[in-house]
């Protein structure tokens, strides 16, 4: 496809959300066709382009569009790369892992609603993961509006959680599936931070409750009450009307902001299927709060 410039922007669902169609992806794209990229991402929070054949060259250029991608840490397999790798294939070998594989276990902590490096001290600003080869049934990535759970919190509760700050940390959410899974190097790599309770976007102001699977207790509260208020929020956000579900075919490449959305990952039979994702993830420019 020849990039003429002028793409076509289809939305999804009534609150968030657009498949982007007009342009090719996987071609070097110049500042004024990246724009309305740009300005549909802040609109609409999850960006699906399909049928956009990525290799890993070309998924960097891509995302260096967008920002400084994060190399990865030492927990995941792709470490020191800028790729998250989510698959059941061997990354030296490509043969599926075994389930009980630690390597799989770790990936199930995805299943729960998370932001993307919402444990780093400057959270991302978007993930970009594309799908190089999926699972004829199950594995889609769902997603949660944020903006419409903030916007839904009786006002009194808006208020109590406006100063508060949660700590957050890798850890949190893997110690959910398995206590003790990370590493002392991937502990000491990733030492709990803050973030507020909510995020809003620079360019058009919409808030977004900011909570996730990384989140563990507010600072300054006694720790079960502080648990307890994120249960009760994450509890909120999820209402049915609230969510997305994509159902993935090889050639898609899904854009998501971080700081507008939670995600996550749905069951596929890694005994009988293959499935290879890689994400890039874009830093985000500012703190939620001093550390
Ligand atoms: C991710 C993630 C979900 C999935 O890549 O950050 O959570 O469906 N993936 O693989
Ligand atoms: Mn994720």
């Amino acid at each position: 496809m020849r990039n003429t410039g002028s793409i076509t922007v289809t939305k999804l669902h009534s609150l968030f959300g657009a498949e982007i169609s007009g342009i090719d992806i996987t071609r070097p794209l110049s500042a004024r066709e990246f724009g309305p990229i740009r300005a549909a991402f802040e609109e609409h929070s999850v960006l699906v382009f399909r049928d956009q054949p990525m290799d890993d060259d070309k998924q960097v250029a891509f995302s260096d569009l967008w920002g400084n991608c994060e190399t990865t840490l030492s927990a995941n397999p792709a470490a020191g790369t800028k790729f998250a790798r989510q698959s059941n294939l061997d990354i030296e070998t490509g043969q599926p892992i075994p389930n009980d594989d630690m390597r799989m276990i770790y990936q199930k902590a995805n299943y729960f609603w998370h932001s993307d490096s919402s444990f780093k001290k400057t959270p991302s600003l978007c993930s970009i993961l594309t799908a190089r080869i999926c699972p004829p049934e199950g594995g889609n990535t769902e997603f949660l509006n944020m903006r419409a759970a903030w916007d839904a919190l009786p006002p009194a509760l808006q208020a109590t959680i406006h100063p508060l700050v949660a700590e957050h940390a890798l850890a949190y959410s893997r110690d959910r599936v398995q206590k003790g899974i990370l590493s002392a190097k991937a502990l000491a790599e990733l030492p709990p931070v803050k973030q507020r309770l909510f995020q809003d976007n620079p360019i058009n102001g919409r808030r977004a409750l900011y909570i996730g699977a990384h989140a563990h207790h507010i600072v300054d509260w006694p720790e079960p009450i502080g648990k307890a208020l994120l249960y009760e929020l994450a509890y909120r956000a999820e209402q049915p009307q609230f969510m997305m579900s994509h159902a993935w075919r090889e050639g898609d490449v899904i854009v998501w902001d971080n700081r507008a959305v939670l995600h996550r990952a749905t069951y596929y039979d890694a005994t009988k299927y293959k499935r290879l994702m890689q994400r890039t993830t874009i830093g985000g420019d500012r703190m939620t709060v001093p550390q």
